[in-house]
């Protein structure tokens, strides 16, 4: 790979714009990732991530608007582009029935490494992702986490300095998750720039330095996590009753702790609001209740989830119709919320 003048930024991109018919998927996007760091795209389902990262890879030209990767152009550079990029995603681009170490071989090779080369990468990459004692079974038999950590490898053979990462944990259970998260993290140690497309909160929280919030093409809010947070109003604070006639008296409560508006959720029993100092709060208002004598379900802390960002950003909820569909793969293990989820 030639090393030219680095460009100043690993990736930007004005204005970008992309209809599908009467979808106006991209809107002006504009982004700037800075090198060397994780930068999450976070929105729901529909927001317009993977069309971001699809013409970001060359994959798709933008309407109008302009992006570089690498301080290459994505429409005029675009083969060039592709030099120095790796992608990865939801959806595995691995040849089941080839081995784990054959299709690493293979995407080395494809990328361009000689077969002695490729062979010494597939051993460092199996290694790096716990693939060790699968390497030598066919892909086919691997479970969801296995695979997902075989594409990224794939994706790695050529060492790319700009990574992107569409939703690569989304549909995954738990533990492979965290699993992926730690792989994702040891990434950027080397160097690598990863854009990271994710529908979690809570991942773009652990994983990126920086954040663009996406909704309908655009993007409506960027920082860094805490930035994003403290947008939202920090932690919540939620008390599930038993009874529904104790809302009215809960609610009184946990107003005189909260930091902002306070929700009820007739429907759920529950009240949540923003808090500042969370331990406090959950102390003062625990405390509040017992002595009023309600009977509660549940009193706890919860980080905002992607839903209360978009309130807060947005003034309206997820709608139905970008928080269903496209995903048959996630919803199958039935934890939208992310790990660790509401509490
Ligand atoms: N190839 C396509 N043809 C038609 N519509 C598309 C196509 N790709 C994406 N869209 C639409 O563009 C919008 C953004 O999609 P996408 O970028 O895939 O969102 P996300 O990755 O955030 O879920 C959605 O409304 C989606 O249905
Ligand atoms: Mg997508």
């Amino acid at each position: 790979m030639p090393v030219d003048t680095p460009a100043p930024h690993a990736i930007e991109a004005h204005g970008l714009r992309k209809a599908f018919g009467k979808t106006q998927a991209l809107d002006g996007v504009d982004l700037t990732v800075t090198r060397g760091m994780v930068y999450g795209l976070l929105g729901p389902n529909g927001a317009g991530k993977s069309t971001v990262v699809r013409v970001l890879a060359t994959l798709l030209r933008p309407d109008s608007g302009t992006a570089t990767v690498d301080g290459l152009d994505v429409v005029r550079d675009a083969k060039a582009v592709r030099t120095h990029i790796g992608l990865a995603g939801q959806y595995a681009a691995v040849d089941e029935y080839l081995t784990g170490r054959e299709n690493l071989v293979m995407f080395g090779m494809l990328s361009g490494l000689t077969r002695g080369r490729a062979k010494a990468r597939a051993t460092d990459l199996l290694e790096q992702f716990d693939l060790v004692d699968a390497a030598d079974r066919p892909s086919k038999g691997y479970s969801g986490g296995m695979r997902r950590r075989l594409d990224l490898a794939a994706s790695l053979a050529s060492r790319p300095p700009v990574l992107f990462l569409d939703e690569p944990t989304t549909g995954l259970d738990p533990r492979s998750r965290l699993t992926m998260w730690g792989v994702i993290q040891g990434l950027v140690h080397d160097g690598t720039t990863v854009l990271l497309t994710t529908q979690y909160l809570e991942e773009a929280d652990r994983l990126a330095q920086r954040i663009a919030v996406i909704d309908r093409g655009r993007v409506i809010a960027e920082g860094t996590p805490a930035e994003l947070k403290a947008r939202v109003g920090g932690e919540g604070l939620e008390v599930a009753v038993v009874d529904p006639a104790d809302l009215g008296a809960v609610r009184a409560i946990v107003a005189a702790h909260a930091s902002d508006e306070v929700f009820v959720d007739a429907e759920r029993r529950r009240v949540r609001a923003a808090v500042s100092d969370g331990a406090r709060a959950l102390a003062a208002v625990a405390g509040a209740i017992a002595e009023a004598g309600i009977t509660t379900e549940d009193v706890g802390l919860h980080r905002p989830t992607l839903d209360e960002v978009f309130l807060a950003l947005t003034g309206r909820p997820v709608t139905e119709d970008e928080a269903s569909d496209d995903d048959g793969a996630a919803s199958g293990d039935g934890e939208p919320g992310g790990p660790g989820g509401p509490t």
